[in-house]
């Protein structure tokens, strides 16, 4: 059984998060998403999610490639929750790259390109700017 493990707010759920928890999942037979609560968002990323936590937890429990969802409350967690879960593979968005290379010496890190032309917060400046139309993502 291989575990892979990814954290992030997933607020505003898009392709972007999609195809990233996907092709995670392709790592391994079950991936473990670490879902930032709404207080750390505030606290430690300085943002405001527009989805609360319960709501964000039950959009990723409906998809097939999500088996378990942990809360992420704080930086310091990722090497414990490593250990204990029994993690093969650290993915994250290659907009992290490096960040968490420290955790090479518990499992395989692996940054996956991110997914163009997509975000929450694009999501959110297309709305504010009221814009007509649609935002597309590359692949
Ligand atoms: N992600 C991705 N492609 C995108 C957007 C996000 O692969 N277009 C990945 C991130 O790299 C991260 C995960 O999805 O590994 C969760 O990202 P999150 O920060 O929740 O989403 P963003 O849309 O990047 O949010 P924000 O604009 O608030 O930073």
């Amino acid at each position: 059984m291989r575990t892979i493990i990814t954290y992030g707010t997933f607020d505003l759920f898009h392709i972007g998060h999609l195809n990233l928890l996907k092709r995670a999942r392709s790592y391994g037979d079950r991936l473990i998403v670490g879902l930032s609560t709404d207080e750390f968002n505030l606290t430690m990323k300085n943002k405001v999610t527009a989805i609360p936590y319960p709501d964000r937890k039950e959009i990723l429990e409906g998809l097939r490639c999500v088996d378990l969802i942990i809360p992420e409350s704080s930086w310091e967690q990722k090497k414990d929750d490593v250990q204990h879960l029994q993690v093969s593979t650290f993915v994250m968005g290659d907009d992290w790259v490096g960040k968490f290379d420290f955790l090479k010496e518990h499992c395989e890190v692996v940054y996956l390109p991110r997914t163009q032309d997509i975000s929450t917060t694009e999501i959110k400046r297309h709305i504010e700017k009221g814009n007509q139309g649609q935002l597309r993502a590359v692949a």
